[in-house]
């Protein structure tokens, strides 16, 4: 399929038109940002290995129920996707402290939270992406209620299963963030990216963390770890042995 004119280019993709309407093509890049692109980095082969990981994870979690924007994978890097308008908030979910969290109230991370708990962060670099409450959103008239409901039922819903699902590798789900946006239905869909990127995973043995605190903190071994998760996720339809 040919790829049509730019029309977004992010940190780590880019999105172009496609011959379809209604569909768009999404080009994963092979680079890797951080707190808020001020540490930049990349290594080869990335942008397919997210490509992958989102491919299977969105498979995976459409079988369990789970709209998501997905339709089919076109190239190495590359991916046809419904077209939707992105709802402006990070949904993150958390089931250990860990990154921010741990850092704000000064826990050692790691501590198993009671329950999940999930946040929004209002979409906007020139800010820093924000935590914003639900209250605020509402009273701001950003986002109705009800939609918040849905988003973070969904999100509890996508947690589930992937922690699951992680859990069969020997990874730990920490925490991660998810994006959802509209189609031309109004339907809410997963959309974005589901990969080591917005994840926190750690191995159950040895508590390794395989994901970008590995490049945010300078841990090395970084397209290696991604790698690991892709094989790991692949091996459970291929009933290999990890
Ligand atoms: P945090 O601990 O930095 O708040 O991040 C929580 C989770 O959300 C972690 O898995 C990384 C992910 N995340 C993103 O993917 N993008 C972001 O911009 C932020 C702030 C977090
Ligand atoms: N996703 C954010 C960024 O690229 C924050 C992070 O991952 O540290 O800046």
């Amino acid at each position: 399929m040919k790829k049509g004119q730019l029309l977004y280019e992010g940190k780590a993709k880019k999105i172009f038109a496609s011959e379809i309407p209604g569909q768009v093509i999404v080009e994963y890049k092979d680079s890797l940002t951080a707190f808020n692109s001020q540490k930049k980095g990349s290594f080869p082969e990335k942008g397919r290995i997210n490509r992958e990981i989102t491919t299977l994870l969105f498979q995976k979690l459409e079988r369990a129920g789970i709209a998501t924007h997905w339709l089919k994978d076109i190239g190495t890097n590359d991916m046809l996707v419904r077209s939707v308008k992105i709802i402006p908030f990070e949904v993150v979910v958390r089931n250990r402290v860990a990154g921010s969290l741990a850092a704000k109230l000064k826990i050692e991370e790691g501590k198993v939270l009671t329950h999940p708990v999930v946040e929004f962060y209002y979409k906007d670099d020139a800010l820093g992406d924000p935590f914003v409450s639900k209250e605020q959103i509402v009273a701001l008239q950003m986002e109705k209620l009800n939609t918040l409901q849905i988003l973070e039922a969904r999100a509890l819903q996508i947690n589930s299963i992937l922690l699951g699902l992680f859990f069969q590798v020997g990874l730990d789900l920490v925490d991660f963030k998810v994006e959802f946006g509209r189609d031309r239905e109004n339907e809410i869909l997963l959309a974005d990216e589901i990969t080591p990127d917005c994840c926190r995973l750690w191995d159950l043995q040895t508590a390794e963390k395989m994901d970008k605190d590995r490049f945010r903190r300078d841990l090395g071994k970084v397209a290696e770890s991604y790698q690991e998760v892709l094989r790991r996720l692949q091996s459970i339809d291929q009933g290999a042995k990890l």
